[in-house]
C-alpha cells in the first residue's frame, strides 16, 4: 500500500489570499481555512490510491460503533446521568481553556484525514473528491468554533450559561463536517454531548468522535452512541434533562422530534429544493459545469444540492447550454469511490420510495433528456438523470428527491424564475448565473433562501466566508449560521451580567 504523503504535500489553498502561509497555526495570527488536499501532486496521488484501496473492505470504526450501542433504556440513563456529571468539569474551564482542546481537535482531525476519508468511501460511498472537502471543513470548524468559545467570554454586559448537555443527531449525507461541526460547536459552548451518528455513517462518525477524544475530549463529555432500539431515540429527544437538540436531518424528523418534546429546544438544518436561475446574460459555460457539479456531487444526496435549472429566455433556447448541460450529465462516470475513475458514488441505501419514484417515474408533462439507469443490483448505483418540462406546482418542482436528478423549467423573465423558486416551503441554497448587476441585484432582494450563491455552484458553504443556514422549512428553531459568527449564541442561555454578579 501507498505511504501517507506527508502532510506539507497535501496543499492546495483554499483562502482566498494565495499568498497566506497555510502552515502558520491558526487562531493566532486569524482563522485560515484548511487547505484540501491537491491531487495534481504525485505523492498525493499514491496516498489516494491507498485510502481507495483500503476502503473497499474497511473495517474502521467497526469496535467503537459496537462499545457505543445501547440496548436498554437503564444504558441510556446511564449516559445521560454521566454526561450531566462531567459537565461540572468542562463547563468551569475557561473560553480559553476550551479553545485549546478544540484547536488540537483540529490538528487531529487533519491528522486523521485519510482514515475519515476511507471510512466515508466505505460506509456512504463518498468520493475522495468529495469527502477530503468536508475533512477540510471538519478542520475549520474546529479552528473556528475555538475563537468563538473564547468569545462567548467577552460579550458585555452578558453572561454564557451553557446547557449542561447537547444531544447531536447529524445525517449520513455529510458524515464528517456535519456530526463534527455541532458537536464541536456544542463541546466549544460549554456543554456536554450526546452524538447519535446516522445509523448509516455510524463508522464515520465514530472514527471523528475518536480524533476528539484523542485531543483531550473527555470520553464522559463527549459521548457516543448509536440505539439498538427505536424507542431509546424518543428517550433520548423526550428526557428534559437534554437541554438543546442539533439536528440535521428532514424536515418531517424536527417535526417528529417536536411532537415528542413540544417544548424540545431544537436547533434544526432541514430540508432544500433548491435551483439554479441561468440568464440570458450568464456565461452559459460556466452555468452549466456549476449545476452539474451542484446537482450531481455526491449523487445529489446534499441538502444543499440543485435540483432544478430554471432557465430564463434565451437560455432556455440556447442549443449550446442544452449541450453544456447534457453533455455534463452523459459524460459523468458512476461508480464506487474504490474506482479511481468515478466521478459520482451510489446513493447511500438502495433507492425505494420517493427516490424511486423521482429516479423512474415522470409527471405530467415531463420527459427524459437523459434517463437514469440502475447499474448493479445492489439498487444503489445510478447513472444520473436530466428531466426536461418540470410544471409549476409539480411534485418535481416543490418537493426534495435527495438523490442524482436533475429537472430543467422554462420562462420567459427574472420574475418569474424568482416566482417559482419562492413558491417551494423550503429556503436552503439558490443560485443566479447573469453577468448583469441589475438582474443580479433584483434576485438579491427578492429570492428567498438562506445561502444564496452567484456565478458559482450552490453546494459546498466554507466556514467563516460563506456560513451555512436555511430560511423557511429549511430551518426549525434559530436562523443561525453553521460556521458563522454567532453560532454558538443559541446554544447557551444569556443572563445579564448584573444578575450573576
Ligand atoms: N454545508 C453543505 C453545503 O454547503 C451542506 O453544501
Amino acid at each position: 500500500l501507498a505511504a501517507e504523503a506527508p502532510a506539507t504535500h497535501r496543499v492546495q489553498d483554499r483562502s482566498i489570499d494565495s499568498t497566506a502561509d497555510a502552515s502558520a497555526p491558526a487562531g493566532q495570527g486569524g482563522f485560515r481555512n484548511a487547505p484540501d488536499t491537491d491531487p495534481s501532486l504525485p505523492a498525493n496521488q499514491a496516498w489516494a490510491a491507498g485510502i481507495r484501496e483500503r476502503a473497499k473492505d474497511s473495517r474502521l470504526g467497526v469496535d467503537a460503533v459496537e462499545a457505543a450501542t445501547l440496548r436498554d433504556a437503564d444504558a441510556l440513563e446511564t449516559v445521560i446521568e454521566t454526561g450531566i456529571a462531567a459537565n461540572e468539569g468542562w463547563r468551569s474551564l475557561s473560553g480559553d481553556e476550551r479553545a485549546e482542546i478544540l484547536h488540537r481537535a483540529g490538528r487531529e482531525l487533519e491528522a486523521r484525514r485519510g482514515e475519515l476519508m476511507e471510512v466515508a468511501a466505505s460506509e456512504a460511498g463518498k468520493t475522495l473528491d468529495q469527502s477530503d472537502p468536508e475533512v477540510s471543513e471538519a478542520i475549520d470548524f474546529a479552528h473556528y468554533y475555538a475563537e468563538r468559545a473564547r468569545d462567548l467570554d467577552r460579550i458585555d454586559g452578558a453572561v454564557a450559561v451553557p446547557s449542561r448537555l447537547i444531544a447531536v443527531t447529524p445525517p449520513w449525507n455529510f458524515p464528517i463536517a456535519i456530526p463534527a461541526g455541532s458537536t464541536l460547536a456544542a463541546l466549544a459552548s460549554g456543554a456536554s454531548v450526546i452524538i447519535k451518528p446516522a445509523r448509516a455513517t455510524a463508522r464515520t462518525g465514530a472514527t471523528m468522535v475518536e480524533a476528539l477524544w484523542a485531543a483531550g475530549v473527555p470520553k464522559d463529555v463527549l459521548q457516543l452512541v448509536q440505539l439498538g432500539e427505536r424507542s431509546l431515540g424518543d428517550q433520548l429527544i423526550g428526557d428534559p434533562r437534554v437541554d438543546r437538540v442539533i439536528l440535521t436531518g428532514g424536515f418531517e424528523t424536527a417535526q417528529a422530534f417536536r411532537r415528542i418534546r413540544a417544548d424540545l429546544n431544537l436547533l434544526a438544518e432541514t430540508s432544500g429544493k433548491n435551483a439554479i436561475i441561468v440568464m440570458p446574460s450568464a456565461d452559459f459555460d460556466l452555468a452549466a459545469r456549476d449545476i452539474v457539479a451542484s446537482a450531481f456531487g455526491h449523487a445529489g444526496q446534499k441538502c444543499s444540492a440543485a435540483s432544478l435549472a430554471i432557465l430564463v429566455g434565451q437560455a432556455g433556447t440556447s442549443k449550446r447550454l442544452h449541450n453544456q448541460i447534457v453533455d455534463g450529465v452523459r459524460s459523468l462516470e458512476t461508480g464506487y469511490p474504490w474506482h479511481a475513475t468515478s466521478q459520482m458514488g451510489p446513493v447511500v441505501a438502495p433507492a425505494e420510495g420517493k427516490l424511486l419514484d423521482g429516479l423512474t417515474k415522470l409527471g405530467p408533462g415531463e420527459s427524459w433528456i437523459v434517463k437514469p439507469e440502475q447499474l448493479d443490483d445492489s439498487g444503489k448505483l445510478w447513472s444520473p438523470g436530466l428531466r426536461a418540462g418540470v410544471q409549476r406546482g409539480s411534485e418535481y418542482h416543490l418537493t426534495e428527491y435527495f438523490g442524482p436528478i436533475l429537472g430543467i423549467m422554462r420562462v420567459d423573465t427574472l420574475e418569474e424564475a424568482i416566482a417559482l423558486v419562492n413558491e417551494v416551503d423550503y429556503g436552503l441554497t439558490s443560485g443566479i448565473h447573469s453577468l448583469d448587476p441589475d438582474e443580479i441585484g433584483r434576485w438579491l432582494e427578492t429570492i428567498q433562501a438562506g445561502n444564496l450563491y452567484v456565478n458559482r455552484g450552490i453546494t459546498g458553504a466554507i466556514v467563516q466566508r460563506q456560513p451555512f443556514g436555511g430560511w423557511k422549512r429549511s430551518v426549525v428553531g434559530p436562523t443561525t449560521k453553521a460556521g458563522g459568527p454567532s453560532y454558538l449564541m443559541p446554544l447557551v442561555d444569556w443572563v445579564s451580567a448584573e444578575a450573576r454578579e
